[in-house]
């Protein structure tokens, strides 16, 4: 989940040394300076790398800016015009920035912290290229991947390819673990979502496995319910983020035995003001989850207003847990 942002005031204030957020993310210094924030103050056991998953795209030629209190904002990709003016000519060089700040970080990090690359999963990536923006219910999308299936198929193809071409990468510059992000994995029925979120992901997890087999794959498909079971079963994913809706005695039974699990507590919860429930909350995550293969994390994202002191009190609790 996010690490770095505009909970930090260091963030705030690389940030706003920046003209705009894509300038932060292709600054190899400011980008390694705002992944290394964090683990300053806290010193976790990983540190993402600084970026966000709407590079992709931006490298594949399309127009994506991100606007104050706005969001991103892209020019919407709905017809075989506008896919076939998408290229993977110059993409590498586009993302060269990035990979910089990856390589950078893998000397700059302590040998015990681990670095975890990462992507936006084809599907998620595909929702922002056909709306255009985020959405509440992404029915650009939907209407794309179900009337012209073969149209969302060609984009998804050359999602998978270009995603594929750019995790190599980050392996090769000393990424050690990666984690894909399907944020809106869950707004699929089963059948699409066997299609558009399971398929592409095998695939992907394929092609990395193939060439750096010990690599671990961590994926996140948000709010998937049920359908986290047959994800972990059929993509080949090491490990899956709960998200905070998971209940976590079901996961535990059901998803633990084949993968590691990584999550889940509510973001929100950093931020209620609330300390004994916030305590009660990780106790009871630990409680659970702790049995077997798993990773500490938030259910998403952390929210800008989160309080800096609550997410240490976080850390020095999951780090003095004892069963
Ligand atoms: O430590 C880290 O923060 C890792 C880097 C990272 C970012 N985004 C930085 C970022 C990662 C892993 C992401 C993933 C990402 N980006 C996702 C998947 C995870 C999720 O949150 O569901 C998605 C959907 C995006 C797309 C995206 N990027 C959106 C919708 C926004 C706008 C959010 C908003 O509230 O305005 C972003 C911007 C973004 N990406 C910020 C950060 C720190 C905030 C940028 C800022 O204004 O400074």
């Amino acid at each position: 989940m996010r690490q770095a942002g505009r909970y930090l005031p260091e963030y705030r204030e690389t940030r706003a040394s920046t003209s705009g957020f894509l300038d932060l993310c292709y600054s190899p210094d400011k980008a390694t300076e705002v992944t290394l924030q964090p683990l300053r103050r806290y010193g976790f056991d990983a540190a993402i790398l600084f970026s966000d998953i709407l590079v992709v795209p931006h490298a594949l030629g399309q127009n994506v800016s991100f606007r104050e209190g706005e969001g991103p904002v892209l020019q919407p990709v709905r017809t075989s015009e506008a896919f076939e003016a998408l290229t993977l000519d110059g993409f590498q060089d586009r993302l060269a920035p990035v990979l910089e700040t990856v390589h950078r970080l893998s000397s700059a990090i302590p040998k015990t912290t681990a670095l975890i690359g990462f992507a936006g999963s084809p599907w998620t990536v595909a929702t922002y290229m056909v709306e255009g923006s985020g959405s509440k219910d992404f029915i650009a999308t939907k209407q794309m991947a179900y009337g012209q299936p073969d149209l969302f198929q060609r984009l998804i193809d050359l999602l998978v390819q270009a995603t594929g071409d750019y995790l190599i990468a980050q392996i090769e510059k000393g990424a050690e673990a990666i984690q894909l992000f399907d944020s809106w994995a869950g707004v699929l029925p089963e059948d699409q979502f066997k299609r558009w979120v399971i398929d592409p992901t095998r695939l992907l997890v394929q092609r990395l496995k193939g060439a750096y087999p010990n690599i671990p794959v961590i994926g996140f498909p948000r709010g998937a319910g049920a359908l986290y079971l047959p994800y972990v079963e059929q993509t080949g994913v090491d490990a899956v983020s709960l998200d905070t809706g998971i209940p976590l005695a079901w996961a535990v039974k059901t998803l633990q035995p084949k993968v590691a699990l990584q999550g889940n507590l509510d973001p929100v919860m950093l931020l209620a003001g609330n300390f004994t429930a916030l305590d009660a909350a990780i106790d009871r995550i630990l409680a659970l989850c702790s049995n077997g293969r798993f990773i500490f994390n938030l259910g998403h994202g952390i929210l800008p207003s989160t309080p800096p002191d609550a997410v240490g009190r976080l850390v020095e609790r999951v780090r003095n847990w004892a069963r």
